[in-house]
Order: structure tokens, then C-alpha cells, then sequence
């Protein structure tokens, strides 16, 4: 353990993703992918907003590695497009487009910070919806495909991999809820979606290992620490169902192999089981090196009309009804209540009832409404209390024996929040839309010194 509660070969990083950073939407042979499409569909996206310039890393990746590098960071977690790579989504390879990735990989390296690539956040190539999405099986042959080629050219370079970014986001918010892309709204599709992408995972995960020696390689779950407002049976069933929506569906079948069958019962209430096909699981079970968590916010969970609070809606197709508790906490500008017990609480729920699974923190961070002072300085104060608060959890966590390996800080970046556009700013540097230009905020110099020390210096 080095001074600060963490141990000394803990990775220090910051995540990004494409679509929310990239920009340079048609470039270099680059396809449409549903995020495209839904940003450019009136009133899908805040203020009309589209990723088609967003930070404009494409052309800057270098200015940014060197932010990345004065900052100190030992990791910096970026996302592949696909439709970059393969412009419709299977078939040819559009070489001008990963030669993009092969150029940053290579500026990271000579930085000294390694890279983590998720292979897939969220901008699947329009092409593949038009033919199904993901509630169709062959978008999950589609994406091991597309797997090959990535971790085929990278893989000489890039040894650690995240197959999937937050697959509950793709199929209850893109899918079920409709208000991500693609935009569909049907309840029926939450199992056949999720399914799909799991399986993508899961043939995914021995494709990466074929290609690359020596590769790390898991899965990001966006999870939450979940709990009942009472004993009363109905508050306790709503927990259960929006549990087994937000975690269980995700974890066990990747960690042991098999649906949580409460969860397959309550969701065949709702649409068709039947995309779940003999074998399935074993793929979808395969070991993986590690476990990303992305954790932004606790929930307390009531029953229908039992409390004041926002309704859990669409999102959670097998409890709609249900209610999240306002427990008088803190919120983000997005809203979202801020609980760092929640992180060190499900920290300790992974480590028992998933026991031995390395995790890694692949995201976690906050929106405040920043703004540059007359100075040119952004001062944070929230967000670096949100950071500290939730390394302070990070840390009990690793003091109870939970074996937490890393810490990836949302966002590098300020950049485009997906439904949000650029109203929501979660970058520990700040952008100026209009000039493109870096500052880096207090919350950025407050992690730095985190990474700078190895921990916390403080209590
Ligand atoms: C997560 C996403 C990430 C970002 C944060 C705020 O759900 O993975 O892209 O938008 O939320």
C-alpha cells in the first residue's frame, strides 16, 4: 500500500468516448451511426445538439495526449467507432478511419500513458439498426467481427480491452425507454436487446484473447447500490425488480453464467424470452480478467405512489411503477443524488457475492454548471468534492479487501452528454465550444495531485 490507501500498481486514468468527443462525423470515410441519426432528428437531442464537431479530438488527439501527460496520467480509456472501421457495420475495412486509432495508440505510448480501448460505446453503424439493432442475433455476430479487425491491428499495442460500455443504457434506454438512440420505445425488447449484447460480449471475449497476447480484457456495467425504502413487502419487491434490472441481468450472467431467474420471470411478463438459445450462457459466461464499474448514483426504491419522488418509468420495463426516494441528498446538474457510500457499499456487494472478480472503475464523475472566471481559471468546488468523496469510498473499499484495481475519472473532457448535448459538463478540462480551447478546471489539478501522490493525502 502506498501512503494514501491505495496500492502502489493501482491504474490512474481518464475515459472518454468517441461519439461524445471526436467529432469529424464524415471524415475520412466514417459511416452514420444511430447517434448520428438521432442527434440530427428534431427534438431527440437538448438545444439540437450533434457530436458532428463535439471537442474535435480527431484533429487534436495530440494536443489532448498532452493534457493527458501534464496531468499525469498513467491510463486514459478511449473508445473505438465502429463506423469508422467499418462504415456499414460488417464487410470492408475502412483503413483511413482505424488509422486514426493506430495514431493515437502510438501518442499515448510515446506519453507513457496505456491504453484502455472500449470496443464498444454506444455508436453502433446505422446500417446494422436498419437491418435490426440489437434485437436481432446478428448485430452480436456482427460486433465480434468488427472485434477481429480492431484488437487484429491494435492488439500488437493496446493489451488491456472492454468489450461493452454499459449495455443496460443500450437496450433500456435506447430500446425500452427510447430516449437514447436508436430511439425505439418497446418494452418487449429489454431481453431480446440485452441479450444480444451479451452475447456480442461473450463472443467477443475470445477474440480479443486470439488476437492479442497477453490481453485484459472485461465488460463495464454502469451498476448501482440499490435499496428498499422500507420492509414494507411492496417497497421491497419494487428494490428487487429494479435490482434485477440494474445489476443482476448484467453481472450473473457475465460472472456465472446463468439469467437470475426472478428477473427472467418478471421480464416475460413484458416481451418474448425465446432470443435466449441453448449454449448462449456458456458464451456469454466466459472468464474475463476483470469487472469496469461505472458508478455514478445511489438509489433508494419504493413502491408505486409510496413516496415523493420521480417514477422509475420505461427504463425499468418490470417495475414502472416504482418510485425513487428523494432522500434530501445533494444532486448534479443532471440531477443525480450524490452518494459516495453507495460506491464503497457496492464495491463490498461485488466482492461477496461475486467473489474474486478483479474491478476495475471504469467511470465515475460529475456535472456541475462551470464556467470560466474573468482570470481564465475554472473553479469546481463540487465536482472535487465528488471526486474526493468518492476516492474516500474507493479507498475503504480496498481497506475491506475488495480487489479494486483502477480508477478511470468521467470525463477528460467536458463534451456531448448523449440526450443532454453540450449542456452537461463532466470534464475534469474544461472546452469552450466556440474556440476548441482547454482549461483545465481545479477538479483537474485536485486529481492530478491524486495521481501525482500515488492515493489521498488528506483524511
Ligand atoms: C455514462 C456513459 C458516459 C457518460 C456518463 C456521464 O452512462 O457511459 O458516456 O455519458 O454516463
Amino acid at each position: 500500500m502506498s501512503s494514501g490507501g491505495f496500492p502502489a500498481d493501482f491504474t490512474w486514468g481518464a475515459a472518454t468516448a468517441s461519439y461524445q468527443i471526436e467529432g469529424a462525423a464524415t471524415q475520412d470515410g466514417r459511416g452514420p451511426s444511430i447517434w448520428d441519426t438521432f442527434s440530427r432528428t428534431p427534438g431527440r437531442v437538448r438545444g439540437g445538439d450533434t457530436g458532428d464537431v463535439a471537442c474535435d479530438h480527431y484533429h487534436r488527439y495530440r494536443e489532448d495526449v498532452a493534457l493527458m501527460r501534464d496531468l499525469g496520467l498513467a491510463a486514459y480509456r478511449f473508445s473505438v467507432a465502429w463506423p469508422r472501421v467499418q462504415p456499414t457495420g460488417s464487410g470492408p475495412v475502412n483503413a483511413a478511419g482505424l488509422a486514426f486509432y493506430d495514431r493515437l495508440v502510438d501518442e499515448l505510448l510515446a506519453a507513457g500513458i496505456t491504453p484502455w480501448a472500449t470496443l464498444y460505446h454506444w455508436d453502433l453503424p446505422q446500417p446494422l439498426e436498419d437491418a435490426g439493432g440489437w434485437p436481432v442475433r446478428d448485430t452480436a455476430l456482427r460486433l465480434a467481427e468488427y472485434v477481429d479487425v480492431v484488437t487484429a491491428a491494435l492488439g500488437d499495442r493496446v493489451k488491456h480491452w472492454i468489450t461493452l460500455n454499459e449495455p443496460w443504457v443500450s437496450s433500456m434506454l435506447g430500446y425500452v425507454a427510447g430516449v437514447h438512440a436508436p430511439g425505439r420505445g418497446d418494452p418487449a425488447l429489454a431481453l431480446p436487446s440485452t441479450h444480444h449484447l451479451l452475447l456480442g460480449h461473450g463472443l467477443a471475449v475470445p477474440v480479443v484473447r486470439r488476437n492479442v497476447p497477453g490481453a485484459q480484457v472485461g465488460i463495464t456495467l454502469n451498476l448501482s447500490d440499490i435499496t428498499a425504502a422500507g420492509d414494507d413487502p411492496a417497497d421491497v419487491d419494487a428494490a428487487r425488480r429494479v435490482d434485477g434490472t440494474q445489476n443482476r441481468l448484467f453481472l450473473d450472467p457475465v460472472l456465472r453464467g446463468a439469467y437470475p431467474a426472478d428477473v427472467l420471470e418478471d421480464l416475460a411478463a413484458v416481451g418474448p424470452t425465446d432470443a435466449v438459445r441453448d449454449g448462449d450462457l456458456e458464451v456469454i459466461g466466459v472468464p474475463t480478467d476483470f469487472l469496469g464499474l461505472n458508478y455514478y448514483f445511489g438509489f433508494e426504491v419504493a413502491a408505486a405512489g409510496a413516496a415523493a419522488g420521480s417514477p422509475t418509468g420505461a427504463a425499468y420495463p418490470t417495475a414502472p411503477e416504482a418510485t425513487f426516494v428523494d432522500r434530501g441528498r445533494p444532486r448534479t446538474a443532471m440531477g443525480w443524488e450524490v452518494e459516495p457510500a453507495g460506491l464503497a457499499a457496492l464495491l463490498r456487494r461485488l466482492h461477496a457475492e461475486y467473489p474474486g472478480t478483479a474491478i476495475v472503475i471504469t467511470e465515475n464523475g460529475s456535472a456541475w454548471p462551470d464556467e470560466v472566471d474573468p482570470t481564465g481559471a475554472v473553479h469546481d468546488p463540487q465536482r472535487v468534492d465528488y471526486l474526493l468523496g468518492h476516492l474516500a469510498a474507493c479507498r475503504d473499499a480496498l481497506a475491506d479487501g475488495v480487489p479494486l484495481r483502477g480508477y478511470f475519472a468521467w470525463s477528460l473532457l467536458d463534451n456531448f452528454e448523449w440526450a443532454e448535448g453540450y449542456a452537461k459538463r463532466f470534464g475534469l478540462v474544461h472546452v469552450d465550444y466556440d474556440t476548441q480551447r482547454r482549461t483545465v478546471k481545479d477538479s483537474g489539478r485536485a486529481y492530478a495531485e491524486v495521481v501525482r501522490a500515488g492515493g489521498l493525502t488528506a483524511s
